[in-house]
Formats: C-alpha cells, structure tokens, sequence
C-alpha cells in the first residue's frame, strides 16, 4: 500500500494521506540552522547542535507518535483544524504534504478554506520561515481566526527533560508587536535568544502554555484556539510559548499571505542589551527585514531551488528506470547531505541529545557526499583529525558545538582510525588537492601537540599494524564497525552500556572485518604514499598489508566463507563449529572487497555462502543462524530478538560491502538484484510492511528471522546512505573519481541496454553514454572521448568548463 507518491518533475515526495505508518519526515537548513518536519508538521529546529541549541520541543516517545511542532489553528465560525491535519486532528477535505529539497509544504482543506503552508530554512539564514497562504473557495466572505504555535526549549534539551526543579521557574520572554521572544537564561551565560515573528499586526498574543491551552487540556484543544480568544499572556517561569492569534478575513476566492519566521540570534558580550533588561534586537529586525514579503520569501525559495539543482547535478543518471533515477538523481544524494549534517544526532530515533558525530560515521557519511561541496568536507576531515589521539585511536564520537571528543564514550573502537584513510583519499581523488596533507592538525583538539593531516593517516595506519593479536589479526578493542559485537565487555549488570563497558582484561580478541578494512585502506595509504613521493613509507606499508592477507588466509578461512572474529579466549566467532552465528556479513564484505584470495577462488565462495545463508527476500542479514541466547562473551548482538537490528537483521549499511564485492568479480546481476531489494523507491507499494519513508534508506529491515520480516526502523540517519550511493554510482554504474580522472568501469545487470551518466569532475562535464547492447555484466571493448579511442578505461582530465563526449561500448 502507498501513502502518496514522487513527482519527481518537482523533485518531491507528495503524501496525501496523513496517517502514514510512522511520522515521514524532511530535514530543513543545510548548514547552521536546522529543522525536522514531519507530514503533520511536527519536529523541532536547532542551532547547530540539537541538544545545546535546541529551538522548540519535541517529545519523542510519546502517544500519540509525533507530538510536538510549529502548529496552526484555524477557528473558522466553530470548526476548529489544522492544516497539517495534526494535532486537532479535524478530518480534512483535502490534504497534502509535499517534502521537497530542504522545503515541505503542508496544504489543508476544510470547509472551502485552503490553508498552504511552506516551511524551509532559508540558505544563510538563520530562521525558518513559514509562508502561510489562506484561500477562500466559497462564494462568501470568511471570517476566520488563525493562531500559531511555538513551544520553546532554548536550553539544553537534555535538562529540558529532567531538571524541572530548575526550568520552571527561569522561563523569561518579551513581547514586542508581533514578535515574541524567549530570552530564558539570556542575562546570565546565554549569549542567543529565539524569536518567532509575523509580518502582520495581531489581534493577540500568548507566551504561557497554560494560559493558552488551559488547565488539563492538550494541544489538540487549547483554550485560546477553541473560544477564539487570545489571552495575552506573559509567561514569567513556567513553560514559555509563543502564540499569534490573526483575524483574517477573506473574500469568495480572495487568497491572503503572511510570513511566520522562527528566528535565532546571537550576540557578543557587550551587544547583549538594548537597554536595562531589554535585549537587543538588532540582528532579529535584520532577519525579520530579510524575509518580510512573499517577495522576499519567494526569491529565497528559488535561491535554495538553484542551490539543489546544483548540487545535484554534479552527478546525474537516465537509465530509464524512474525508481532508479530518482534514487541516484535525487533522494540518496540528499539523504547524504542530511548524513553529513546530522551524522547520528537528530533524527526521529535519535533524540538529539545522546549521539554527536561519530568518527566512524562521519568519515564514511563522507564518501556520499563529497562531489557535493568539497571545501566542506575538507573542512569536516580536518574537524575529525583534530579528535584523534597521537596513537591514531579516536574518540568514538565528538560535539558538533564544541567539536570536542565526548569523554563518557571514549575511544578503543579498533576499527575508527582506518575511517579517516577512506574519508581523505576519497576527498583527494575528487578534488586533485593534496594540499590537505600538509595541513597542520592538532591530536586531541591540543594545538601543542599538532602534526600535518598526513601524519594522522600513518597513525590510523599502524593504530593496526599496532595492535594485532595472538594470530596477528587487529584486535577488536570495544567493538569494530558492529557496535554490537563486544568481545571484550562481558557484562552481567543490566546498568552497564555494552559500548563503554570492558570487563575481560588483556583483551586479545580479533577482528577479521577490521583485518579486510586493513588491507582495502592500507593498499589506499601505500598508494597516497607513492603519489606523494614518500617510496619508503609506501614500501614498509606494503610490508605490513602483504602480512595481512597472510594471516587472514591462515587465520581467517573457515572453509567455505571468511570467520568474523576470535573471541578472547581465542575462540572462532563466525564458523561453521559455532552453533548460532556461523556466518557474518562483515567479513565477507571486507575481504573479498580487498580482494583475500581471489585467484583461489575464495571470494567467489565467501560470496557464494552470503548468497546461500545470509540473503533473503528484504537484504541480506547480518549473520546466521540468529542468536536465540545471551552470549556473555559475545555482548549486545545476542541481546536482540532474532532478526532484529544487528542479532540477524538487515542492517542496510553493511549490504553495499557485498555488493562491491559482487562487483569485483564480476557479478553485475548479483550486485543490482542485492541494491534493488533494499532500495527504499522500490519498496513504495509495501509501505505499510515497511513503514519508514519511501525516499530514505533506514538503517534496519527485520530479517527472515524476526516476527515481521521486512519492517524498516530507525530511518534516514544512516551510514546506509552513503554506502548506497557509494556503490550506485562508482561500482554498478561504474564511473569512479581517481587521481589520474574519471575511471569507468560498469558491473551492472546483463538486461541493462544502456544508459547515460552526466559527470561534474573538477571543473569538466562528461556526458558518458554505456551502451550494453551486447548484454554482458561487465567489460569495455570500445571508449571514446570526444571522439577519440582511448586505450585505457581512465579519462584524463579534461580543462575546466568544458563539456566532454564519452562514449562506451561494453563488451
Ligand atoms: C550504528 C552506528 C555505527 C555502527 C553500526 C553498527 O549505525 O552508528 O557506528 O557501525 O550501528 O553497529
Ligand atoms: C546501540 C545500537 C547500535 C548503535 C550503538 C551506538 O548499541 O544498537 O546500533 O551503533 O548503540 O552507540
């Protein structure tokens, strides 16, 4: 079943029924200020960080789901609703949401009054803007009364939830014409208030919850709303609001437009007040003046049209498959740009306050999003190297405010050094700028202790070579790339985080996977280190990758697929001689990615035993058979129930690694029907199995093991998507960014007839047409540019602003 459908023309998703199986949403503001919308207009807005900054409130977890938002009321002669259908919850006549690129517009219909409201943050800005356009469709005069609501949380969100005691008796507002401000904590260590203002006078105002809702009642029937009387109230401790209340009146087929703008500020120390207790508004008015007319409101919106169409064409496809096109052309490229902004914080599963950015995942978020805008992925690079350690480890996760390593988590993740090869060597193929090698950069945010970007690689490099154990195989630490998989915690205590707890000293369990990642990113740092001249430092590394793949033959064969681990006391974790757990995906993917005994068929056979024991109608799952028992030395993977999350779910981040593995040998209809099955576009129609977002990768589908296979969770913030993308374009479709130019190399379906690429690559467009007409899954027999044949399958550089025909026979 669908809830809506693409208009892709427009570069949208359009839901038209607002009961959808879980709250769909949109990410507004791509660079400083940010919001989340859902189909009803839930969701919050922050500044930089969600929970430092955290604008509005949000309740996560709540009945019913999605509770929270910039809500409007229309009291239209009794008939109470909202446009956005929640939280009133008035049936609608009519109902839209359109989630488009960094915009959602929200219309409702009822009883001929059309409400359409447009929410985008506008680029540079930092507010939301909330363009309300109120149509009568009748053939009489309306008289109809529209009320806003804010409720503020400009504190940290964290506290907002627990320190009571406190909160309840700070809150401080101004109200000035038709703007409200909350300046809570502002004449102590807050230097930022927030505003919400609209570019018409008011009939009333209200900035206290209780006022406006009334004793006992909810926002889905406030007092204020529901006599059409605003109460006018100034909220003095208590749970501020902001509130507009606006008489309208509109003729038969007369349309009206107001400007809602939810605004943040900052000031320095000694621009705080305008006067004694007064704050300074200067930057507000600023703001307000920006975007005080649909004029203005309409230029930004197709500024931030022109923005998306650029961005978006650096890397454009037409294979005549809507589902696919859509995906690569639009929806995967934006889930990258919202996975590069939010890593894992602020999400419906993730509430903000728990999860900054994750070294890890925020080098691999990376890979999706560099061809976007390089400067800023060069600057994250250098923002993530500031965190690590002098030994190359890393802390595991760092604030986005203070862009210091979080403490409580700490590091020992074996696996988040080699992140930073894969990040930076994908930054250099992309831009030529081997500068960033030379860029100096602290260990541990310390400026005394800083070393050029390139010395950060060596030290994520021998972090490795390091730490091996007893079968020279990298010790695992906490956990690698599966959180989940802790070797070393061994944990009786409900109260402990599997993630931070490590019980069993001496720690010597292994990882395969990190062993495969070893080999892929080493081979990239021997590489870097060539091009750079550096022989030595290449030669000893190749040393260190040679004895890699030695022992990962030796060490990490099980016969028929590659082990996962041994475990501290030197036990095989993914082998046949286990009983649940005998096969995991990881290490199938990053060995036969790296190639491990590939002339002795080993891939073929690792992959070959995915395909046998770990695929299944919705993805490949994690690993098999599932876990039914708690399994003290392996930690929280045997914790979930059967098919769930990483306990042999469907954790769509590690599919891609099967499908470039797929790739590498050959299997072009292998590699597509795995990318297929996990892609959200085609699964559209089953909706209400998979529940999350048509547009959005989720982290997770429950596997063939769980009670409801195929049902998607924690959406949209998700190393998913940039592997996804990752593999689309440079694997299946085949045209790889290097440091020589664009490599082509097409492993796709033998069906595919043909298809064309459009490639922005430092300056140069090429326009690539593959054409397959003699159905194979991979090979080249034939590549011209701009007509003439070329010997090898990489296009040289091409100068800046040109455009450049390509064209390539398979066979
Ligand atoms: C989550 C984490 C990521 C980890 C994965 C597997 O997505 O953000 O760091 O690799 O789970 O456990
Ligand atoms: C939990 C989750 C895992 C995530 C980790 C992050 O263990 O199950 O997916 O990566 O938390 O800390």
């Amino acid at each position: 079943m669908k809830y809506g459908f693409f208009d892709d023309e427009r570069k949208e998703y359009v839901i038209t029924n607002p009961q959808t199986p879980f709250p769909w949403i949109n990410y507004l503001g791509n660079k400083d200020f940010f919001s989340l919308i859902s189909n009803t207009a839930g969701g919050y807005s922050f500044y930089k960080d969600a929970k430092f900054r955290r604008i509005n409130r949000y309740r996560y977890n709540n009945v019913p789901m999605d509770n929270g938002g910039r809500y409007f009321y229309i009291n239209d002669e009794g008939t109470v609703w909202s446009p956005g259908w929640k939280p009133v919850k008035t049936e609608l006549d009519h109902y839209e949401c359109r989630h488009g690129l960094s915009y959602t517009s929200i219309k409702g219909e009822k009883n001929d009054i059309e409400a359409e409201v447009v929410f985008f943050v506008p680029l540079n800005a930092l507010c939301e803007v909330q363009k309300m356009k109120l149509t009568n469709k009748s053939s009489k005069t309306k008289k109809i009364k529209l009320f806003s609501l804010i409720e503020w949380c400009l504190w940290n969100a964290e506290d907002d939830q627990n320190n009571l005691q406190r909160n309840l008796s700070t809150g401080e507002v101004e109200i000035h014409g038709s703007t409200l401000y909350h300046k809570t904590e502002y004449k102590e260590r807050r230097n930022h208030y927030a505003f919400y203002h609209v570019n018409a006078p008011i009939q009333g105002f209200d900035t206290d919850r209780e006022s406006f809702i009334g004793l006992y009642n909810e926002f889905s029937h406030p007092d204020a709303v529901f006599t059409g009387k605003p109460k006018n109230s100034e909220a003095h401790g208590w749970s501020p609001i902001a509130s507009h209340c606006l008489e309208v009146e509109l003729q038969p087929g007369e349309s009206k437009e107001y400007i809602f703008l939810l605004g943040y500020v900052e000031n320095t120390e000694d621009k705080k007040w305008e006067s004694k207790g007064v704050i300074n508004k200067t930057k507000a008015n600023r703001t307000i003046e920006q975007f005080n007319s649909s004029e203005k409101v309409n230029r930004a919106l197709d500024k931030l049209a022109t923005y998306w169409d650029n961005l978006l064409s650096n890397y454009s496809i037409h294979s005549g498959n809507d589902k696919l096109d859509r995906m690569v052309n639009i929806w995967n490229q934006y889930q990258c740009m919202v996975t590069f902004n939010m890593s894992r914080s602020a999400s419906f599963f993730e509430v903000g306050i728990g999860r900054g950015m994750g070294f890890r995942d925020s080098n691999q978020d990376l890979i999706g999003f560099i061809h976007q805008i390089p400067e800023r992925a060069r600057e994250r690079i250098i923002d993530i190297a500031s965190t690590q350690f002098e030994d190359g480890g890393a802390y595991h996760q760092y604030q986005p405010l203070t862009k210091r390593g979080n403490n409580a988590v700490g590091g020992n993740f074996n696996d988040d050094p080699l992140w930073l090869i894969l990040s930076t060597t994908a930054y250099i193929k992309e831009t030529g700028d081997f500068s960033i090698l030379e860029e100096i950069v602290p260990f541990d945010n310390d400026e005394s202790r800083a070393k050029t970007h390139f010395e950060h690689l060596k030290a994520s490099f021998y972090h490795v070579v390091n730490n091996l154990g007893p079968h020279q195989l990298p010790l695992i630490g906490r956990a690698d790339w599966n959180d989940c998989l802790n070797l070393n915690c061994f944990s009786k205590d409900p109260n402990e985080s599997f993630q931070t707890t490590e019980n069993q000293t001496g720690g010597s369990a292994e990882s395969i996977m990190i062993a495969g990642l070893f080999v892929v990113y080493g081979k990239d740092f021997v590489e870097l280190c060539r091009r750079i001249g550096r022989k030595d430092e290449a030669d000893n590394a190749q040393e260190h990758v040679d004895k890699m793949v030695k022992s990962i033959k030796k060490h990490g064969w099980d016969g028929e697929w590659f082990l996962r681990a041994y475990d501290s006391f030197g036990n095989k974790v993914g082998s046949k001689d286990n009983e649940e757990g005998k096969i995991f995906i990881e290490s199938q993917g990053w060995c036969t990615m790296a190639g491990i005994g590939k002339n002795e068929g080993m891939c073929e056979k690792a992959l070959n035993s995915v395909k046998k024991y770990l695929d299944c109608e919705y993805g490949i799952v994690l690993n098999h058979p599932a876990f039914t028992k708690y399994v003290i030395e392996y930690g929280e993977i045997s914790t979930y129930p059967a098919g769930y999350k990483e306990n042999a779910g469907i954790f769509c981040h590690n599919n891609p690694w099967v499908m470039i593995g797929e790739t590498m040998i050959g299997r072009g209809d292998q590699a597509w029907e795995y990318f297929r099955k996990i892609c959200p576009s085609y699964l559209e129609e089953i909706s209400d199995l998979h529940k999350t977002e048509p547009y959005a990768y989720a982290q997770m589908i429950a596997g063939k093991d769980a009670f409801k296979p195929g049902e998607a969770k924690n959406s949209w913030l998700t190393g998913t998507a940039a592997w996804t993308y990752y593999v689309i374009t440079q694997y299946i479709l085949g045209v790889k960014p290097s440091y020589d130019g664009l490599e082509i190399s097409p492993c796709i379906p033998k069906t595919w007839k043909s298809y064309t690429v459009s490639r922005k690559f430092r300056g140069a467009v090429y326009e690539i047409s593959i054409d397959n007409s003699e159905g194979v899954n991979c090979g080249i027999k034939e590549l011209t540019i701009n007509g003439e044949t070329m010997h090898k399958n990489v296009i040289p550089i091409q100068k800046a602003g040109t455009i450049n025909k390509v064209n390539v026979k398979m066979g």
